[in-house]
């Protein structure tokens, strides 16, 4: 059990922000197998504050879409403050900070992974979010650090965390300068358990069971973070629930069971998208699923070219793998 406030999450095995995957579609597909918490993607403090309708788009849920935690990535104390607010009003169960994204356009401008060279700066946002906040948790999801990778970034940015009432971190066992290359650093992750009193989520390269058992036991985190893992795995979150807690070992889907599963993300994104957006969707997402099934390139190829919903439907229905 993981507990964050009034937040209660019997597996702490929880979904991670991704932008461009975890839509309502696809959450609400990993729910129907199991996934108990999920986060939307990131959104930009400074645009919900000027009520961009980009994103409150990428905000869209439903009352089945619970519990639910949206993530903010700004670097404006009083915009991060303004937009918890709203994020609180609108009826989140949790609110994270963002302080892992390595990419140019963010960190660039002083957000996401550049926090972690910026204490006083990660300070000022945080005590700003917790005041503005008044029931909801408040996580703050970093990296190890921009380039050092022994972990001392993230120790000291999970330390001032906590002392602003920051409710809970979330450790990728990555630097900033890694991107998503190498392996996490499990051990590292420890060190920021270590040095902390509140609950520490470990995240990094979690595909399978085992993964999740390796990463509590090196680094002793109070709950699991799954990022790529859950993409086109919806069983994942079950089989570590299981796995982790000593019910039963992994179920591996069939090759049917992973089109069926593909046929429903695809009917869920075509409820919430608009026709041709969808197509362009499950461009990726139907690759997600048959990754490393023989004949998937050729599948790949004659998705990628594919106009319209029922040719769509009917290449996943009649794709089989290449004996
Ligand atoms: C396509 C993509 C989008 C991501 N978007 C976000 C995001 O919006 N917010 C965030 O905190 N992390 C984001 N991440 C990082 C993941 O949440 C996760 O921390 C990282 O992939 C490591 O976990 P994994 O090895 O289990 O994938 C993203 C990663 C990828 C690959």
């Amino acid at each position: 059990m993981l507990k964050l406030k009034n937040l209660h999450l019997r597996s702490g095995v929880i979904q991670s922000p991704m932008a461009g995957c975890t839509d309502l579609a696809y959450r609400l597909l990993s729910r129907s197998y199991g996934m108990e918490f999920c986060f939307l993607e990131m959104v930009s403090a400074e645009s919900l504050v000027r009520d961009h309708s980009g994103a409150r788009d990428l905000m869209e849920t439903t009352p089945e879409d619970r519990p639910l935690g949206a993530q903010l990535v700004g670097c404006r104390p009083e915009a991060m403050g303004e937009a918890a607010k709203i994020v609180e009003d609108m009826g989140f169960d949790l609110l994270d900070l963002n302080l892992g994204c390595p990419v140019p356009k963010v960190a660039g401008n002083g957000a996401g992974s550049a926090l972690l060279a910026e204490p006083d700066k990660a300070r000022a946002i945080f005590a700003a979010v917790v005041k503005a906040v008044k029931k909801i948790p408040v996580t703050v999801k970093m990296r190890l650090g921009v380039q050092d990778a022994s972990g001392e970034e993230a120790v000291r940015t999970a330390r001032i965390a906590e002392a602003c009432g920051v409710d809970a971190v979330t450790v990728h066992g990555r630097t900033r300068v890694q991107g998503y290359s190498g392996v996490a650093d499990y051990q590292a992750i420890g060190k920021v358990k270590a040095a902390v009193k509140i609950p520490v989520i470990g995240n990094g390269d979690v595909v399978s069971a085992a993964d999740a058992r390796r990463l509590r036991e090196i680094s002793s985190c109070d709950g699991v973070m799954i990022g790529r893992g859950g993409l086109g795995n919806p069983w994942i979150f079950k089989n570590i629930e299981k796995t982790l807690s000593g019910n039963g070992e992994s179920d591996e889907p069939s090759f049917e069971e992973k089109k069926s599963a593909l046929l429903r993300h695809f009917e869920l994104e075509l409820e919430y998208r608009e026709g041709k957006t969808a197509l362009l969707y499950m461009r990726r997402i139907a690759c997600w699923y048959f990754k490393n099934i023989p004949g998937v390139n050729e599948f790949r190829t004659a998705i990628n070219t594919c106009l319209s919903v029922p040719d769509m439907r009917g290449l996943i229905q009649n794709f089989n793998p290449l004996s």
